[in-house]
């Protein structure tokens, strides 16, 4: 599997880079978008950057890697039952996105026999390209990139994120206790990139009540290659149905606030 992963690990690298270049460009003009509302819901927001950048990867996938499985954001899932299967939100943060807010991004997992494997994050506007391979370490732009070694909540910023697909009761009990325990916060609108800052040491943590396997299945693998410790994701059909996350920089620190979160059990 070695060599096969590597390859796609190293066109994924590849490919991330330049679709980031297409989506900066809509990025930079994002007053011509036409924006359409999923599900009738206003908070959650889609264009044709989004639907392009997808298409863009799908189409590259399917030349080079006919034989693997998809999951989309934006079209779905294909042959998920394949040996390797690629996880891609087109732009994580997209609401940022149209706002003109800078925090978005790019976000690519491989899962092989439905373990995340590779995960590769690009954000355009900052030219970060955080990356990571089971076994290989974590690298920010070919730096290797480590955890922080804080223990508790007053040493550092948490990220949080919360969508409409949840009662806000999931949420509102976690921040009470954050910010009783010393903790602070920040939500930047783009999960990816608020998780693959616990890689790269500039957060503590991050805690989302429900959030979709396109959005952190990278992260999740590059947080761990970085040292941190993240729940398993994937338990529970995440998947396909999404699931919580947390992930934190140290095991003490996890343990912590798995008891916070516990809160609504
Ligand atoms: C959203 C962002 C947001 C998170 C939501 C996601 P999108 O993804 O990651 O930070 O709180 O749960 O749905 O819609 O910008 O791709
Ligand atoms: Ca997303
Ligand atoms: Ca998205």
């Amino acid at each position: 599997m070695d060599i096969e992963l590597r390859n796609r690990y190293l066109f994924s690298q590849k490919l991330v880079k330049e679709v980031g270049e297409i989506a900066l460009d809509f990025y930079l003009n994002r007053n011509e978008l036409k924006i359409e509302c999923k599900k009738g819901d206003l908070q959650d927001q889609v264009s044709i950057a989004d639907k392009t950048v997808e298409a863009k990867i799908k189409d590259a996938l399917k030349s080079h890697f006919p034989q693997d499985g998809f999951l989309g954001e934006e079209s779905g899932a294909e042959n998920l039952a394949y040996e390797y299967c690629w996880v891609v939100d087109p732009i994580d943060g997209t609401s940022s996105f149209l706002y003109g807010l800078n925090a978005w991004c790019i976000s690519i997992a491989i899962l092989h026999k439905n373990q995340i494997v590779c995960g590769v994050i690009f954000d355009p506007v900052h030219n970060e390209l955080f990356r990571a391979m089971k076994g290989d370490g974590a690298f920010l732009n070919d730096h290797p990139i480590c955890a922080s070694s804080s223990i508790s909540l007053k040493e550092g910023l948490i990220g949080l994120g919360v969508s409409h697909r949840v009662h806000p009761n999931t949420f509102t009990p976690v921040l009470n206790h954050i910010l009783l325990d010393g903790g602070i916060f920040i939500r930047n609108g783009s999960g990816a990139l608020m998780l693959v800052y616990v890689a790269a040491g500039r957060l503590i943590g991050y805690f989302e009540p429900h959030i979709n396997a396109w959005d952190v299945c990278a992260a999740i693998i590059i947080v761990q290659e970085a040292g941190g410790y993240v729940n398993n994701f994937l338990e529970k059909d995440g998947l396909l149905k999404g699931n919580y996350i947390l992930g934190c920089c140290t095991e003490e620190l996890f343990l912590r606030l798995n008891r916070i979160i516990r809160v609504n059990d």
